[in-house]
């Protein structure tokens, strides 16, 4: 079965003097959910917003929460970033020694858990833990900063992980210099889900609509037939 294509924003890309505006905007113009990076400084080379600002925007959308999570020990940050208002949380796959043990523990919360996939990071990284997630974000920059280039070369990552999913209910996400030249060849490429900050805020409230209507035309358009 297909998954459904969806169109994600990265509020790390926002106008922070607007952010509440900045989230009610995306939501309106057809965002499929949120996409939060939370970074402490340390996983990441930055600094971004952790559970108050998530909890300060949870009632602007009835959208679900994703959080990237680059701040450790994970295990701490899971109660505080469920009560904040998220409903998944996705951590990278190397993230600290137990990653299993906090997929579980996101689990237990009642969250989804997702795994995320640095550039570094083999697809066969995943596999231990296929049955146990419904989410797969491979990153295609350097993680800890918007407005960087898409990394062509991970293109057949995303082909190796769409195959590796086989008919499992995992969503196949890309995450990094998505816009829209680079929406088609992730599509291509096998991805069903695509979280873009700059590519959708630096379009300008006027045009978030527009950009997000034309990613998930240029998605449907080009991934391959039964992805
Ligand atoms: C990078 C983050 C991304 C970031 C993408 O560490 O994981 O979610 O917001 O930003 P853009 O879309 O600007 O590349
Ligand atoms: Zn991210």
């Amino acid at each position: 079965m297909a998954r459904p294509i969806q169109i994600i924003p990265s509020i790390l890309a926002a106008d922070y003097t607007r952010l509440g505006d900045e989230v009610t905007s995306v939501d309106g113009a057809g965002a499929d959910r949120f996409h939060l990076d939370v970074m402490d400084g340390h996983v990441v080379k930055n600094l971004s917003f952790g559970p108050d600002v998530i909890r300060a925007i949870r009632p602007l959308t009835q959208k679900p929460f994703e959080v990237h999570l680059m701040a450790t020990p994970a295990i701490d940050w899971i109660q505080p970033l469920k009560a904040a208002g998220s409903d998944r949380i996705l951590i990278h796959v190397g993230l600290e020694a137990n990653v299993s043990a906090i997929v579980q523990a996101i689990l237990d919360s009642g969250m989804q858990a997702g795994l995320v996939l640095t550039p570094d990071d083999d697809a066969e990284c995943v596999m231990p833990l296929l049955d146990l997630i419904d989410y797969i974000n491979v990153l295609t920059v350097i993680p800890g900063f918007g407005g960087q280039a898409f990394m062509t070369s991970l293109l057949p990552k995303i082909t190796e992980l769409r195959s590796m999913i086989g008919e499992r209910p995992i969503d196949l996400a890309v995450d990094g210099g998505v816009n829209m030249a680079t929406v088609p060849l992730a599509a291509k490429a096998g991805a069903n889900a695509f979280i873009a900050g700059t590519g959708i805020y630096s379009a300008g409230a006027s045009r978030y609509a527009e950009t997000i209507n034309a990613m998930r035309m240029l998605a449907n358009a080009n991934r391959p037939i039964g992805v």
